[in-house]
């Protein structure tokens, strides 16, 4: 096809025109999708390697979740919390069941389950530990990523994410990720809880060093400070379990959920914890319209069960075995590091080559979709429906990309 039928080009330009430029998307314009791959305006197939930065976990338009979400259109969408609604309770159980708390408190985004996980810790830690009013702190990870909300960014140690967006949020205090006895230092009696996501998705899937997590469980425990694990990026099969934690024998205080719980459908996020933590908030004292609605209940209650099976867990872990093993095999032919774990993995490319973005888009070129960060590192997180054949063609045309 010659370049001006292609209908690309000028729906990349139109789809730029009227919104602020705060992405720097691949020139790709998928207009329908089925499993792990996409298809775009021209008629192009990609195999979807970042899928929603895992809000695709089970795939494009995975048949029961898309059936859920019909059955809920055809009956009721909203009713806002101060009615309740027939999809509520089950999702509310099942969920609970699934992290092992007792409560959870539905919302939308993963912004506002970090959001609501900071809330919920300082209020604790002024009517349960007794922290004197106005000075609880929450000890947070350097390379961390929670989300964009003015609070979250304030604990950024990312300048893109950060600069120029004070005044800032205090009473956080940053420490190296993988550092216990920076941790420790930085734990006082005014500490509240740790924030961490149990892998770095965003900065580049960093696995801490063993026996990190488990340490921080320790500590938390000793020192009366609630453990959040912000699971949206790492949660709900994408590593190869339900929770990154599980893999390292921790469990946190709070876990926050997001992305996959919505099925790729809806924004659905989650905070789970159990009565003592959860327990502190009062009717009036936090919520959100969105959260929790009958839409979302619907979709996400299938969510819970498709995970309650154990398959996309085992598919996650087998599969990424064989990712990790095909990556694996390109240290020192382009590629200088792989780290991750599952079907999730963080590339850094010898930056003598190209960068990250080249290789995204060297590999979009192949019919691959991948997403760059921090400059030479890729991010693979494909749906845990993708095949084995799937994967070795991924490497294969990663190993082209970078055989130049
Ligand atoms: C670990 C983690 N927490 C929070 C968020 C924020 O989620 P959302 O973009 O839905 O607000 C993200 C998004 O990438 C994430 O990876």
């Amino acid at each position: 096809m010659i370049e001006d039928m292609l209908r690309t080009p000028a729906a990349v330009q139109d789809s730029e025109r009227h919104t602020a430029h705060n992405y720097h998307p691949l020139p790709v314009v998928i207009t329908s999708a089925e499993g792990a791959w996409v298809t775009d305006v021209d008629g192009n197939r990609y195999l979807d390697c970042l899928a929603g930065y895992s809000a695709l976990n089970f795939g494009h338009r995975h048949p029961t979740l898309i059936a859920a979400a019909h059955a809920q259109l055809d009956r009721l969408t909203l009713t806002s919390r101060a009615f309740i609604h027939d999809q509520f309770a089950d999702f509310c159980r099942e969920l609970a069941a699934l992290c092992g708390k007792d409560l959870v408190l539905p919302m939308n985004t993963g912004a506002e389950a970090v959001e609501t996980g900071i809330k919920v810790a300082r209020k604790w830690g002024y009517q349960v530990k007794g922290v004197p009013a106005g000075q609880a702190n929450i000890v947070v990870a350097e390379g961390n990523f929670h989300g964009r909300t003015t609070t979250i960014v304030s604990f950024s140690t990312d300048s893109d994410a950060r600069a120029d967006f004070g005044p800032y949020t205090p009473g956080f205090r940053v420490v190296p990720y993988g550092d216990l006895a920076a941790l420790s230092e930085a734990i006082d009696e005014h500490t509240v809880a740790v924030l961490l996501e149990p892998i770095q998705g965003e900065q580049g899937v960093v696995v801490p060093p063993e026996g990190y997590l488990p340490g921080v469980r320790r500590l938390c425990t000793e020192r009366e400070v609630l453990f959040i694990a912000d699971e949206i990026q790492s949660g709900l099969g994408r590593t190869g379990a339900t929770f990154a934690c599980e893999q390292e024998g921790v469990v946190p205080d709070m876990y926050l959920l997001g992305k996959a719980l919505g099925g790729g459908i809806v924004p659905v996020s989650a905070v789970a914890a159990d009565t003592d933590v959860l327990g502190v908030l009062k009717p009036g004292q936090h919520g959100s319209t969105f959260g929790g609605n009958p839409l979302a209940c619907a979709v996400a209650t299938e969510v819970v069960r498709l995970l309650a099976t154990g398959e996309f867990q085992r598919r996650s872990a087998a599969l990424g075995e064989r990712l990790h093993a095909g990556l694996r095999g390109l240290i020192g032919q382009g590629l200088v590091a792989v780290r991750g774990r599952g079907l999730w993995a963080g590339l850094d490319i010898d930056p003598a080559l190209m960068s990250g973005r080249e290789a995204c888009e060297r590999l979009m070129e192949r019919g691959v979709l991948a997403k760059d960060t921090h400059g030479s590192t890729i991010r693979l997180a494909p749906p845990l429906v993708i095949t084995e054949e799937e994967i070795d063609h991924a490497v294969a045309q990663l190993t082209a990309v970078l055989a130049g």
